[in-house]
């Protein structure tokens, strides 16, 4: 009984701080000076991005791909300049994007 409870309290310390690192890693790349959750900035939504690319085969590589390299013409005039200091985190930001749903 104790020992399940204190397995289900690590289970969702584990699954929050996922999400926590993931959110904190856009912060680290200051992707949010263009992205936010809720509000449209610069750049698309989290949550715009999460339902745009909702069941597309792929998606996780596409939004790496778009991280790494840049995107243009997907959500509106605006282009997305490449961040290419954020490859090596950009399949785990990809990831945290697409978990919105
Ligand atoms: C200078 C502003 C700016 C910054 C900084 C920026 N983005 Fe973007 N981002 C955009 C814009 C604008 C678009 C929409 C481009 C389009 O319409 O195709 C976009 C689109 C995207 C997409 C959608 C790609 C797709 O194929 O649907 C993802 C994912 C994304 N950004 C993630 C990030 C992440 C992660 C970072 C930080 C490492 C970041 N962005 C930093 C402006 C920015």
């Amino acid at each position: 009984m104790k020992l399940a409870l204190a397995a289900a309290l690590a289970t969702s310390v584990l699954l929050s701080g996922t999400a926590l690192a993931s959110a904190e890693l856009a912060t680290q790349h200051k992707c949010t000076t263009c992205h936010a959750m809720d509000k449209k900035m610069m750049g698309p939504t989290w949550k715009e991005i999460a339902a745009k690319n909702k069941g597309q085969a792929d998606a996780e590589k596409t939004l790496a791909e778009a991280i790494t390299k840049g995107v243009k013409g997907k959500y509106g005039k605006v282009p997305m300049p490449p961040q290419p200091k954020a490859a090596s985190d950009a399949p785990a930001l990809a990831k945290w994007i697409l978990s919105l749903n």
